[in-house]
């Protein structure tokens, strides 16, 4: 099928590469002259596992390419998707200039008949605003329907996440715009859920809150742990192990960040509210995210007692593992918390720290993870990437000044540490 995307971002730059790869010719659309330029000349802007060899491939076989036109998307296929960025607003709501924008440059290129789907996480009834509006500026008159998709794929596995997904969500509420989606979707062999458009929309943001409500229940469960000498891990493992809770996402550390989770449960709250629905139970799930690195630091102070000039050693500044973003990454935040204090920070990251420094001024990156550790009184791991465990812990102690380790993603062994003579602190363990 012939398929347009609008927004070469995460979300829109996988979904066009993964449906070029299944067959689909896709048009990815972005008004930044300078990325579409980037993209056509093989460079792709983000580090996402086999993405940039997808995307070679399909451009080579003429299934995939880039535009900055509108016109020449819309024009070039039977169904529009839109993923343009659907940031947070001061209050928590959600700004959706871009979408609105978006939906009248469509209307205004509107022939003939097209599927519109919205891709971007949005509150429930946009699709209703995106049909009115469609209707509002489509001066040819030309059939259309609106239809909601939502994404369910996770930085750092994105694409596979799109080549296999659990499931397809689509909103629909024409039997003709369905039919079209499904067809989209048979390559992907998934279950396919069909709901009308407010339903779908509900999905997204209620499938993300209950994952961060899961992280937030761990980290509580954490605190309770510490508080007992019980272990984290053996009652995450004994609870996950009842098909009806799962052991996925109940993994205790610093708390959820990136540029999902902190975004759509504020988004949520605010929509449950303007709907008459206030929902307790997800500011409670963000008060335990807040208070769980506010934990972890009085931690390391009450270790290193004061903090002022003590050399820190951070690794990891990706929002989490296998992913260069550090939008609203909690490592992020825990280095600008140890600067604040006066500590001198040093830090590493496999793929990150191109992206960190322009946030971290104060904060010295380091080439290789070994060499956070040299006249270090701690390293904190921050990102639960799996290369620290292979690090060579037993030679490193000798490099710091006093070894302590805090552990906030519990990624390391800490009876082997221990062993080693570290002075080792986890979450929950
Ligand atoms: C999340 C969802 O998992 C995706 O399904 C969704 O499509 C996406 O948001 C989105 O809305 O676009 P993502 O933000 O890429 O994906 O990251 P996750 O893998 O969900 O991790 C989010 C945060 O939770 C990370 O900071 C991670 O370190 C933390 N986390 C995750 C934990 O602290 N514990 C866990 O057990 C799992």
């Amino acid at each position: 099928m012939r398929l347009s995307i609008i927004g070469s971002g995460y979300v829109g730059l996988v979904t066009g590469a993964c449906f070029a790869e299944v067959g689909h010719h896709v048009v990815c659309v972005d008004n930044d002259s300078e990325k579409v330029r980037m993209l056509r000349s093989g460079r792709v802007p983000i580090y996402e596992p086999g993405l940039e060899e997808i995307i070679r491939t399909n451009v080579a076989t003429g299934r995939l390419r880039f535009t900055d036109s509108i016109e020449d998307g819309v024009e070039d296929s039977e169904v529009v998707f839109i993923a343009v960025p659907t940031p947070p607003l001061p209050d928590g709501k959600v700004d959706l200039t871009y979408i609105e924008k978006v939906a009248r440059e469509i209307a205004g290129v509107l022939r003939g008949y097209r599927v519109i789907v919205d891709k971007s996480t949005v509150p429930v009834k946009t699709g209703e605003k995106v049909a009115e509006t469609i209707s509002r500026y489509n001066r040819a008159g030309a059939e259309f329907d609106v239809v909601s998709n939502p994404e369910f794929l996770r930085e750092g596995c994105a694409v596979a996440d799109l080549m296999r997904p659990d499931r397809i969500v689509i909103g629909a509420n024409s039997d003709r715009a369905a039919a079209l989606m499904k067809r989209i979707y048979e390559p992907f062999h998934a279950p396919i859920y069909i709901t009308d458009i407010n339903s779908a929309e509900l999905i997204k943001h209620a499938a993300n809150s209950f994952l961060a409500l899961k992280i937030s229940y761990i980290n509580a469960v954490a605190a309770i742990c510490e508080a007992s000498g019980a272990h984290i891990d053996d009652v995450a493992d004994g609870m996950g192990a009842d098909k009806r809770i799962g052991r996925d996402f109940l993994n205790a550390g610093l708390g959820y960040g990136g540029s999902c989770f902190p975004k759509d449960i504020k988004a949520f709250i605010a929509i449950a509210e303007e709907l008459g629905v206030p929902f307790g139970l997800l500011r409670e799930v963000e008060a335990i995210n807040a208070a769980q690195l506010d934990r972890f630091i009085k931690k390391i102070r009450d270790a290193l007692w004061v903090l002022k000039e003590k050399r820190i050693g951070v690794l990891g500044l990706a929002f989490k593992a296998n992913t260069d973003d550090v939008r609203s990454s909690t490592a992020i935040a825990l280095c600008k918390r140890l600067a604040d204090e006066g500590a001198r920070v040093v830090a590493y990251d496999p793929q990150a720290m191109a992206k960190a420094a322009p946030e971290l001024p104060g904060v010295e990156m380091r080439g290789r993870a070994e060499d956070v550790f040299d006249g270090a009184e701690a390293v904190v791991i921050a990102t639960e990437w799996k290369e620290f465990r292979a690090l060579p812990w037993a030679s490193l102690k000798g490099q710091m000044v006093t070894p302590l380790i805090f552990d906030g993603r519990n990624i390391l062994d800490a009876g082997a540490l221990r062993q080693l003579g570290y002075r080792y602190t986890g979450v929950g363990r």
